[in-house]
């Protein structure tokens, strides 16, 4: 099987000035308009991901949160339609990223356009042939942009996995656990401030087979440890980025080939270009260290 993976898409619109003046919107506009973040981020680069995901063909789609800026509906509904291409093609499982949750845990426009992709309860297994897909959610509203792992939803993973009859599991969740040097994920402000706790749970558990992540703009690989071995933990990198070659920043998305219950390819693509489109990262994926 085929799992293309892409993250922090983030679509975003402008707020109205009824939008605006909710103390965390406000500070996040601040952040998109004065502080330059708005120009990260563009329509085309975003489209080109969407297709080349659609190229890829692939037997499952994983989108691991921040489809918006905001959280404002209206980003909710553009994202909802430029997803489309994808979400009306392949099996596809959708986590909610910290500006998914500037708001409200549970933003009620993101769960009436994409409730069948989103997980049950804040802790969810879903699976596609030998292939698992458990999701945790780790975001909620706060003033900074770290998120917090509620513990129940730990003990109702280990439920979910134990029944689980797939052969490969990919954990997913929006924050790293680690960073990547290996260390535990920071500053503070950013992470899930309970991460060593979920770190501590994994070291029990044995069947989850790969890490799946974002938050980080610049993608990384390294490995999470379990109760059997280490498992890769991997984020492609931002999906939304324009691009800047400059500052070494643009888009990226995976695809990992699962075969047999082991993971047996990892690929990564790069937008360096968007009339010459997405160009694969030579092998080995990560190799280019961006
Ligand atoms: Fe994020």
């Amino acid at each position: 099987m085929r799992i293309a993976h892409l993250t922090d898409i983030h679509f975003q619109q402008d707020p109205s000035f009824n939008e605006l003046f909710k103390v965390k919107r406000l500070m996040g506009s601040t952040n998109l308009y004065l502080l330059g973040r708005k120009a990260k981020f563009g329509l085309e680069v975003q489209r080109k991901s969407v297709e080349k995901i659609v190229d890829l063909n692939p037997d499952l789609v994983i989108l691991t949160g921040d489809l918006t800026a905001q959280a404002l509906d209206g980003e909710f509904e553009l994202a909802r339609r430029e997803l489309e291409p994808i979400l009306s093609k392949f099996p596809t499982v959708i986590i909610a990223g910290n500006h998914d949750t500037y708001i409200d845990p549970f933003p009620t426009k993101m769960r009436e356009l994409f409730d069948p992709w989103l997980s049950a309860d804040g802790a969810d297994l879903k699976e596609f042939g030998e292939v698992g897909v458990l999701t945790v959610e780790s975001c909620r509203p706060t003033l900074l942009s770290n998120g917090y792992v509620d513990p129940t939803r730990l003990q109702k993973a280990s439920t979910l996995l134990a029944e689980s009859k797939s052969s490969f599991i990919f954990m997913c969740m929006h924050y790293p656990l680690l960073n990547r040097r290996g260390e535990l994920y920071g500053p503070s402000t950013r992470a899930i401030s309970n991460a060593q706790e979920v770190l501590d749970w994994m070291k029990g558990e044995t069947k989850i087979s790969a890490y799946l992540h974002g938050h980080e703009h610049h993608g990384y690989q390294t490995t999470l440890p379990i109760k059997n071995g280490t498992i890769p933990s991997i984020n492609p990198g931002v999906s939304g980025y324009n691009i800047d070659l400059k500052k070494q920043r643009f888009p990226h998305v995976a695809c990992y080939t699962v075969d047999d219950g082991h993971l047996t390819d990892i690929e990564r693509w790069q937008l360096k270009d968007l009339n010459e489109g997405y160009k694969a990262e030579p092998s080995p994926a990560f190799s280019s260290k961006l």
